[in-house]
């Protein structure tokens, strides 16, 4: 272990270094990706419509300033702590327009706002996060106990569905459950993540993207393959979120239906693990095209690691070194280092389908940054 800590070390001091400059680069923005010049794009630019779910409500938009809480608490310096709060400042804006935002204010709030409160006790924050997380709240279905992941697209009607993703928004309403003292927010939660357990996880340990539930009823409808290559095959960004997920709802109930059913993701995603250690958009893909996922690639390795803080010594080996293997793979073979692009991880894929493939995700230098600290032995402070 002493030897993974030191390479996570190593890899930090790379991250510092370049993180350094990206910072000061891209401070009045709040990126996706880059573009063709290396450099990151502005998903909170004015000019683009904010009030739908591509401008400033865009579901990544808390990665940046997770990003920029993490690296705050790594080295104090306070200039990421104000690039964190330019940030939080821009998505208040998101509740007075309410549309456009949807089951992922957790990943906008819990990483930006609830960060900050947690950093710093700042009630502004405390206020915002607190808010957020009564919107989420307020898409549990009671009939299907469920939390409704997206808002109307067209005609398509998704009242009754829910995604795998959701795992980790959950991780917001334990937070304020424990801020507020109201249990309501965790037992929705809770049975948000029984529900999951319930109709996502199949016998192998994979776990569906998409599940459609009648939104009167609650009865199961049907289950689609969403990111993935199709219905019936894993989506690996999915598995990740599963195994992340699932750990999170262990690390705040304490039940341990929870860890087994992230172990059980777990060893799914390590007998599926390539020896090169790259991870393809989904482990049931055809061999051509060879689509990659370097986000799901780094949201499986934090989630691994997560794992493996709450099993037995002798257990903790089998997740770190696969979690290892994968961070490996990435810093040497698919991390751009230079001043030539603003992002490290590259080869990302949003979805196995899109007609774009392979490039840089803000949400994947967040992970990935996040375990490298884990690795070296820091706390979980995000969820
Ligand atoms: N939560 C959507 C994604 O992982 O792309």
């Amino acid at each position: 272990m002493e030897k993974y800590q030191a390479w996570a070390g190593e890899t930090l001091a790379k991250v510092r270094a370049k993180m350094a400059w990206v910072s000061e680069k891209n401070k009045d923005k709040i990126p996706y990706t880059t573009d063709e010049t290396g450099s990151y794009d502005d998903r909170s630019d004015p000019t683009v419509s904010w009030n739908r779910d591509d401008g400033l409500n865009w579901w990544t938009n808390g990665f940046w300033g997770g990003l920029m809480w993490l690296l705050y608490r790594d080295t104090g310096e306070e200039r990421y702590a104000e690039i964190a709060r330019c940030t939080e400042k821009k998505l208040e804006q998101c509740f007075s327009d309410f549309y456009g935002l949807h089951h992922d204010v957790g990943f906008m709030y819990l990483l930006t706002s609830a960060a900050d409160c947690k950093l710093t006790g700042s009630g502004d924050a405390r206020r915002n996060a607190l808010h957020a997380a009564n919107l989420l709240a307020g898409r549990f279905n009671p009939a299907g106990r469920f939390i409704r992941a997206w808002n109307e697209n067209g005609d398509k009607d998704v009242r009754g569905w829910a995604i795998i993703d959701c795992m980790m928004n959950l991780s917001l309403l334990y937070w304020a459950s424990q801020e507020s003292g109201d249990p309501r927010f965790r037992q929705i939660a809770v049975m948000h993540a029984d529900t999951t357990l319930k109709h996502f996880l199949r016998p192998d340990g994979s776990v569906r993207h998409i599940v459609e539930f009648d939104p009167e009823t609650g009865a199961f409808v049907r289950d689609y393959g969403g990111q993935g290559y199709e219905q019936g095959s894993s989506w690996t960004r999915g598995q990740g979120w599963a195994v992340y997920g699932f750990a999170n709802s262990y690390a705040h109930t304490g039940d341990p239906v929870y860890l087994d059913v992230a172990k059980r993701v777990a060893h799914y995603c390590i007998a599926n693990l390539r020896e090169d250690g790259i991870i393809p958009v989904d482990f049931r893909q055809p061999e051509d095209p060879a689509w990659e996922d370097s986000c799901g690639a780094c949201v499986i390795a934090d989630g691994l690691l997560e794992v493996a803080r709450f099993v037995p010594d002798c257990e903790k080996p089998l997740y770190t070194c696969a979690a290892v293997k994968i961070l490996k793979a990435i810093a040497e073979t698919r991390a751009d280092w230079s001043e030539n692009c603003d992002a490290v991880v590259q080869n990302c894929t949003a979805a196995y389908h899109d007609e774009k493939h392979h490039f840089p995700m803000v949400y994947a230098d967040y992970f990935f940054i996040e375990a490298l600290y884990k690795l070296a032995g820091g706390e979980n402070l995000i969820w």
